[in-house]
């Protein structure tokens, strides 16, 4: 055996036991009471919990966005998700525009291979979608490549698909079984209140809320789950924010569609109330905090699995580029760090509050986003067969969050100060262990591309693919 992780309690999506863990080859060969056989390494993991290592489904590295570029690249994100607890990332390609489709993702790969840490993946974000995008998926498919995300928002950066673009591609999604999601904001409606509300000089950070009402969202889901109805097609939803979002998804759901949806740490544990402080900027980010009562339905839409994934949508940037938008919030580049603690900040305030238990914890860091998006069950569990990514979770150790203490490429932390109980102490990643009580120790480009593959049958729930 190449290593053995003894004594810890195994969980998973659907099991909670005590067990040995057998790895060899970076595969997990064995799960028993007691492993006896010898092995070149043993993790002591007794009184801790052993996860299957989580999967964060949508982070930003080295995206220049909005006048900066995002601070994790793909070394320092990987690293920092891995000290987490994250062993996958799933990040983005985004296309050029007139930029041919396979290129985009050929220039993310080089720039990924050697440097990640941890496996990942790609989604694939079409800006320019004509006939070669649309020709281009089988071929995407066959790389690996199942799932697309479409801006309905970001006309200034370039980003935007029109309806008829998505609608395009959900067509041709449904043909080759792929996942198309979207970034839910109606591009045209906000623009024109930002418009509104600079000309009346209210461009304090409150305004990049009120600029973006629930229903700017709300809407853009409705519609594309409406298209997404008509071409057949699976569909999900990024980084839902607004209760009036979820209950698009519920009844969607309650339709029988296979529409699912993520929500995000940001939207969880703030609220607008941010906006209205002199950090106001560091909470910027798209689609907006919004309201106590919208944090309250995400939290209990996870409980529920209307939203299935909490991913981090990571995009961090310097305090200093976030504060130029202290008198103007459309100078603040958009996103927050948060790919390496929201193990963490899921089991302080969801398990350890009482909204949800250890196996959910599971369910929504790991094993739903491995299902939705084509890696399960070579990631997202523990069993004969899988990769060895796992993490050995202390229960009883405690931490308080700050940018000093973490280890992502920002000089801040939005949860700076919070005190939280239970972290990972031990990261593996196809059985090498790559962090061990605060220590990293990893080359860069040890990560692997992982190639997805989705299922024909399409159901609400996070069906396994039986490959
Ligand atoms: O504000 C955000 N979310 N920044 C990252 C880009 C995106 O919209 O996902
Ligand atoms: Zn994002």
């Amino acid at each position: 055996m190449d290593l053995v992780i003894k004594g810890g309690k195994v969980i998973t999506a659907s099991d909670t036991y005590k067990a040995d863990i057998g790895v060899r080859d970076g595969k997990i060969v064995m799960i028993a009471d007691k492993i006896e056989e010898p092995a070149k390494r043993v993790v002591d993991a007794t009184g801790k919990y052993v996860f299957p290592g989580m999967i964060d489904s949508h982070v930003h590295f080295e995206l220049p966005f909005q006048g900066a570029v995002s601070g994790d690249d793909f070394a320092t994100g990987t690293r920092a998700a891995a000290c987490g607890g994250v062993t996958t990332v799933i990040d983005f390609a985004i296309q050029a525009k007139g930029e041919d489709i396979l290129e985009t993702v050929k220039k993310r790969m080089a720039s990924a291979d050697p440097k990640t840490y941890i496996d990942y993946s790609l989604h694939v974000a079409p800006t320019d979608v004509n006939k070669d995008v649309l020709a281009a998926i089988p071929e995407l498919i066959k790389m690996g490549l199942p799932s697309f995300k479409l801006f309905m928002t970001y006309r200034k950066e370039g980003l935007i698909s029109e309806d008829g673009d998505l609608f395009m591609v959900l067509r041709e999604a449904r043909k080759y079984n792929a996942i198309v999601g979207v970034h839910a904001e109606n591009a045209y409606v906000l623009e024109r209140l930002i418009e509104q509300f600079a000309g009346e000089g209210k461009t304090q950070c409150i305004y990049h809320a009120l600029s973006r009402p629930n229903f700017v969202e709300a809407e853009c889901i409705s519609r594309g789950i409406k298209w997404a109805e008509e071409a057949g097609s699976r569909f999900y939803v990024f980084h839902v924010s607004t209760k009036e979002g979820a209950w698009e998804i519920a009844a969607a759901r309650a339709k029988g569609l296979p529409v699912f949806g993520e929500t995000c740490p940001s939207y969880l544990f703030f609220t607008e109330e941010k906006y209205k402080g002199e950090n106001g900027p560091l909470y910027v980010l798209t689609p907006p905090l919004r309201t106590a009562l919208d944090q309250e339905v995400l939290w209990r839409s996870i409980q529920m699995g209307t939203l299935q994934v909490v991913s981090t949508d990571h995009c961090p940037f310097q305090k200093a580029e976030k504060m130029r938008g202290k008198d103007d919030f459309r100078n603040t580049p958009n996103g927050l760090p948060c790919v390496e603690t929201t193990l963490m900040l899921l089991h302080n305030d969801g398990v350890l509050k009482g909204r949800f238990d250890l196996q959910h914890l599971v369910a929504v860091l790991s094993y739903n986003p491995s299902v939705i998006f084509g890696m399960y069950p070579r990631k997202g569990t523990i069993a004969i067969g899988s990769d060895a990514d796992l993490v050995v979770f202390d229960p009883e150790k405690e931490f308080t969050m700050s940018a000093a203490a973490l280890h992502m490429n920002v000089d801040y932390s939005p949860f700076e100060g919070k005190r939280i109980k239970g972290m990972p102490v031990v990261t593996i990643s196809r059985g090498d262990v790559i962090y061990e009580n605060g220590e990293f120790k990893a080359e860069p480009g040890r990560g692997k591309f992982v190639k997805r593959y989705l299922p024909e049958a399409l159901t609400t729930s996070p069906e396994p693919a039986v490959v």
